[in-house]
């Protein structure tokens, strides 16, 4: 596994590789691996005959105030993970090198990207639309992986890349998930023993809502409303930022529950705010 920091080194390996008739796969991470993200390198090393993963902690998607300076990093294990997986590069650019001092220029993809987690984090999809555009043109990827636990985030890179015209496949894929249903999450190391223990309820109230869409509930707000109390009742320490039912491709909110509707939520759970979802039907 090679390990490249140069944006125009990676871009030449991948722009070579691209016009020798290569494929290329780019798994874009922020680091702190687990099986979540190793799952995405499977999958695409499965398909590829270039993989490449970037691990870069994008300053511009945390917000002020938020955990930037404290998310968690550990480069020795991730590289030992990524060379297990098969990776070809890990690519690792340098703050300086992806935001230069006199840095000017912001995707963004209007809509989308205030609903769901932009309506308390406004800045954050700019920050990951912009990171990413950035990577499609340094790595020029056939496919790019994500993860269908970030589910806003796979939407909005999939409609920049339509509306960029990217030359990119943007593939989303089944969310990794502790035995205890938690799904994982580099932020999960937040949690203390006892805020640990009763995380999994989160997934837990998905599948509560699940069930009552399977059993016949067609209204939208009251399936909400009754997750949230849902969660009042079996999380009470968990701080609700969002409960929302929207439609899996446009997210807005559907008038009546139907297949393809997503159950999404996001709480604060002491110093990790979490997020999962659960399609329905
Ligand atoms: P990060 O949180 O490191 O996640 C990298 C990729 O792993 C994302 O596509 C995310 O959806 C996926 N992922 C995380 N947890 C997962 C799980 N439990 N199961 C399956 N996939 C999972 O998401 C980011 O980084 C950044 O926003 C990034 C896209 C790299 C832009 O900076």
């Amino acid at each position: 596994m090679d390990i490249i920091s140069s944006c125009s080194q990676v871009q030449q390996t991948c722009m070579q590789a691209r016009h020798s008739g290569r494929t290329l796969a780019l798994v874009p991470t922020m680091g702190y691996f687990h099986q979540g993200h190793l799952s995405l390198m499977r999958w695409a090393r499965e398909y590829c005959d270039l993989l490449v993963v970037s691990l870069f902690v994008n300053p511009a998607q945390f917000g002020a105030g938020e955990d930037y300076q404290h998310y968690p990093r550990d480069l020795d294990s991730d590289v030992t993970a990524a060379s297990e997986e098969g990776v070809d590069i890990l690519f690792t650019p340098g703050q300086g090198s992806l935001y230069p001092e006199d840095y000017a220029t912001w995707v963004e993809v209007e809509g989308m990207s205030g609903k769901l987690c932009g309506r308390s984090r406004p800045e954050h999809f700019r920050g990951v639309a912009t990171v990413v555009c950035k990577l499609f043109n340094l790595t020029c990827p056939h496919k790019a992986v994500f993860g269908q636990k970030d589910w806003q985030q796979l939407i909005i890179i999939r409609k920049m890349a339509r509306d960029l015209n990217i030359p990119v496949e943007v593939v989303g894929r089944p969310i990794v998930r502790q035995e205890d249903g938690l799904a994982m999450s580099s932020r999960n190391a937040y949690l203390d023993r006892e805020q640990r223990k009763a995380a999994p309820m989160v997934y837990q109230g998905l599948l509560y809502a699940r069930e009552r869409f399977e059993s016949g509930l067609t209204d939208p707000g009251q399936l909400e409303r009754e997750l949230e109390r849902y969660y009042q009742k079996n999380l009470p320490q968990g701080e609700i930022d969002y409960v929302q039912i929207v439609d899996c491709n446009t997210l807005d909110r559907p008038d009546t529950l139907k297949p393809g509707a997503l159950a999404a939520v996001a709480l604060k759970l002491g110093p990790a705010r979490l997020i999962d979802n659960i399609l329905l039907g």
